[in-house]
């Protein structure tokens, strides 16, 4: 196992070069086209090591010497004044508009040069090729590299060595924290508590950018309904109206109001768009949904970012209407630019225009082409815009503004970030020793984590744990301190990650005893073992046989007074091309836990997963079961405190956990249909499986606490309501339990008649309420037409009047409900 603190050094690379086509009319393809390593993985842009498809020609090299001097000074009067002075619109404007007259072509086309470039271990070491590159005007931005010393050196070759002194975007998969790592982001979601979302966000954003980074890929807002799809755990679930909360929450957390702040970094908003719903949750699949449910479901939290004010926008790999997410006009365009008027710059994923010629729509200086016209202002890593815009240009010139325009998109968000005044951004070593995996930020990861976990279930009052007897901690995620960081750890140290059997340990004292086993590998399949080993996973195999892995587990079990089992799927097995068809535990951990179980000793199930997974069998036999996700640094000190009690599960579920594969895709808010089931299984001809019931084993927004909570019929201040309104709902709700606990208050709406079909249900409200034992709380929600509204078959988002039923409850099934009339006027 590589004992390197970063992740991007532990996957190999996975050469694609072989399958690119040829590329007619572009500068000469590399000898070495662009590698796609399984993860982001800095490698030096092997184009820009060859001369003959990147140099500029001698005649654009003469003329960038010649005004190299005029440019300087004009440059650097202009950075002074925007150093003293706010920056409004109009000065940006005049800035922008005074660099760009200064550009030749070949430096608005590197602007748009989007490099993946790494580091060595012991320091920065840019490749000289690169260094070339950037010096020559070839590269707006660099993803992967990070450091002080690294950033700082790359940003020294733009800003002091190009003719222009550009300084450069430096990109980085800052996806749940930096070198702090939070729980995954659907284990993030699953808090419902948007001040925690966004402070883990803004500390990633103080941690990254103390690292010299100033821009994220984040936040990844695709909807999704299938947990086959690995990438479910990078989002926020399968709500639309939760996962605009959460975008947005991310977007200020990053962004901090004011990108000129140090401490702030660019966000971006992926993956623009759909691409959640690929067909059988394998990634990168093709996706193909009406207008109304794209609107409806999937594309809110895209807007939602859009309207916080995200500086950047990444296309996304699938099709979107039978064009490609990357070339297609209508979505990056009409839908982006005029409908929503955003205002930022739209990058590519990762090679995305090199994979058009895959999907079949043309040669790569066709979709280079298709891409710019479309509105994809930076291309990242494919070199496809540095190879094949000028040779277009020069066949039609009157796309050279479209370049102009990408280009002077990319210098304003540059412009917005503050880095013509301070391209460093007050990056120094100093300032990354002091904010960077600061003790105050391990303090919100682990009160982070701790509000992220769902209790699922807690028969006869299980847990909370004593801290005395013997406790058997058992499993082969027990001790794991990779897993915990989840699929995109960026630049975190798993070394330093604690894991469960240490916070079990340092939250124990000397009255409890902890017996430990391994029990099982995490994975035994050879299949999966062999997929998941070729990215990095490293998945060891014990020495020992799988029979006695269990003879042991057993035997340790039969000491303890009860069995925290510590099970589920490596941090590989979810994440970006981790598909599963079978989302539930391993087989060979089920023997476990099917063993343990017999040993009739209490079972706490304490989940580990990316992903919703079906645990029909658990749910049936474990005493208790802790859905923790990959919890980040402090998972394992956050498992210790919700174990014994110190924290109460307060997380809910945001995305359903099925019974069966066979029910995928799965949401809460699915369509009623023509023929729905009402739950007698003897009737015949109604929308129903006959091996199980259409219902998730675990509805979305369900979770228990250690407490109990108890709500009374919901009460309305109206029943007929005009207008605006408006309508007061309210419960009360009481905590009948015995401990302290803090219950999410969900709200929903059915609207029976429209003009289209509806959800049975949507959610459009909720609201953490912390109380103590025997404590109640009336809860008031103020609900509004816009809390009706939908889109209509003209894509008009409106509300039609009419019979409204609201439901309010602990989660989307055990709801209760009262109906309102609500009229136009
Ligand atoms: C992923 C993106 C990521 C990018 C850069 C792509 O493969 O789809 O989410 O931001 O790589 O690392």
């Amino acid at each position: 196992m590589s004992t390197s603190p970063n992740f991007i050094r532990e996957f190999t690379l996975i050469d694609r070069g072989s399958r690119v086509k040829a590329q007619n009319g572009c500068a000469p393809p590399c000898a070495h086209a662009p590698m796609r390593p399984s993860k982001p993985l800095p490698s030096p842009p092997k184009c820009l090591e060859s001369s003959s498809g990147c140099e500029l020609n001698p005649k654009d090299k003469m003329r960038n010497s010649v005004i190299f001097v005029s440019g300087l000074v004009g440059v650097l009067l202009v950075a002074c004044v925007q150093a003293q002075t706010p920056s409004p619109a109009s000065k940006m404007d005049a800035f922008i508009f005074d660099l760009v007259s200064k550009m030749t072509l070949d430096e608005k086309i590197g602007q748009l040069n989007l490099l993946s470039l790494g580091f060595d271990v012991t320091g920065p070491v840019v490749n000289k090729d690169v260094e070339a590159a950037i010096r020559a005007g070839h590269v707006g931005g660099v993803f992967n590299t990070f450091t002080p010393a690294a950033t700082r050196k790359l940003q020294d070759l733009a800003v002091q060595e190009s003719r222009l002194h550009i300084p450069l975007l430096l990109g980085f998969d800052v996806i749940h924290g930096h070198k702090t790592i939070f729980p995954i982001p659907l284990a993030l979601a699953s808090t419902w508590n948007m001040d925690l979302v966004e402070q883990s966000a803004r500390i990633a954003a103080a941690e990254a950018s103390a690292d010299g980074l100033n821009w994220t890929f984040s936040p990844m807002v695709d909807i999704a309904r299938d947990p086959r799809w690995g990438r479910i755990a990078e989002g926020a679930g399968e709500d639309p109206y939760l996962g605009s909360k959460v975008a947005q929450a991310m977007v200020r957390g990053y962004q901090t109001g004011d990108l000129r702040n140090t401490n702030a970094v660019l966000a971006c908003v992926k993956h623009f768009a759909l691409y959640g719903a690929a067909e059988g949750g394998r990634d990168y699949n093709t996706v193909d949904m009406s207008r109304i449910r794209m609107y409806e479901y999937y594309l809110p939290p895209y807007k939602a970012a859009v309207e916080a004010g995200v500086g950047s926008v990444m296309t996304s790999f699938n099709e979107v209407d039978g064009i490609p997410g990357t070339g297609n006009e209508w979505l990056l365009t009409e839908l982006l630019r005029k409908q929503w008027a955003f205002k930022g710059f739209v990058t590519t994923d990762y090679t995305a225009i090199k994979e058009m010629t895959e999907h079949g729509t043309g040669d790569l200086k066709h979709n280079a082409l298709l891409a710019l016209k479309a509105g994809a202002d930076m291309d990242m890593v494919d070199e496809a815009y540095l190879r094949c815009l000028k040779p277009l240009v020069a066949e039609q010139p009157s796309w050279e503004p479209l370049v102009t325009e990408a280009c002077k998109r990319v210098l304003e968000a540059k412009y917005k970030l503050g880095l013509f005044a301070d391209p460093y951004r007050g990056c120094t070593p100093e300032r990354a020793r002091k904010e960077i995996f600061t003790p105050a930020n391990r303090k919100a990861a682990r009160e982070i984590a701790g509000r992220s976990f769902v209790l699922l279930k807690n028969a006869g009052q299980t847990l909370p744990l004593k801290k005395t007897g013997t406790l058997a901690l058992i499993g082969p995620l027990a001790a794991s301190q990779r897993d915990l960081l989840g699929s995109w750890s960026a630049a975190g140290d798993w070394k330093q990650a604690v894991n469960v059997l240490d916070g079990i340990k340092r939250a124990a004292g000397s009255d409890l005893k902890v017996v430990t086993a391994k029990g099982a590998n995490l994975v035994e399949d050879p299949y999966m073992l062999e997929a998941l080993n070729a990215s990095g996973a490293d998945i060891v195999t014990d020495e020992h046989s799988p029979q006695a892995m269990i003879d042991e587990a057993v035997a340790t079990a039969q000491q303890a007074d009860a069995v925290v089992a510590v099970l589920g799927e490596s941090f590989a097995m979810s994440g970006e091309a981790a598909s599963r068809s079978d989302i539930g535990l391993p087989a060979g951990q089920q023997d476990l836990l099917k063993a343990l179980v017999k040993t009739g000793k209490p079972i706490v199930l304490v989940m580990m997963n990316g992903r919703p997974l079906t645990l029909l069998w658990e749910d049936a036999h474990c005493s208790a079961i802790l859905e923790t996700w990959f919890g980040g640094t402090e998972a394992g000190n956050a498992v210790a405190d919700v174990l014994f009690g110190d924290c109460d599960p307060s997380g809910r579920l945001t995305a359903s956990f099925p019974r069966s594969v066979g029910q995928i895709p799965l949401s809460y808010n699915h369509k009623n249909t023509g023929r729905p089931y009402g739950g007698d299984p003897r009737v015949k001809y109604v929308s129903r499986y006959l091996d199980v019931p259409n219902a998730p084993l675990y509805p979305f927004g369900f979770g228990l606490s250690f407490t109990s909570f108890s709500y009374s019929e919901v009460k309305l201040d109206k029943t007929s309501v005009q207008g605006e309104g408006p309508l007061l709902a309210s419960v009360t709700l009481t905590n009948t339990g015995q401990y302290a606990g803090e219950e999410t208050v969900q709200l929903y709406i059915t609207d029976p008649v429209a003009s289209v079909t509806r959800s049975v249900e949507d959610l459009r409200g909720f609201q953490k309420i912390a109380l103590k034992p025997g404590e109640s709380k009336e809860v008031v929600f103020k609900i509004t037409p816009d809390a009706l509204k939908f889109y209509n078959r003209d894509l008009v988002y409106d509300w039609e009047p009419g019979q409204f039923i609201i439901r309010i409850g602990p989660n989307s099934r055990d709801l209760k409900s009262a109906s309102v009339q609500w009229s136009k006027s």
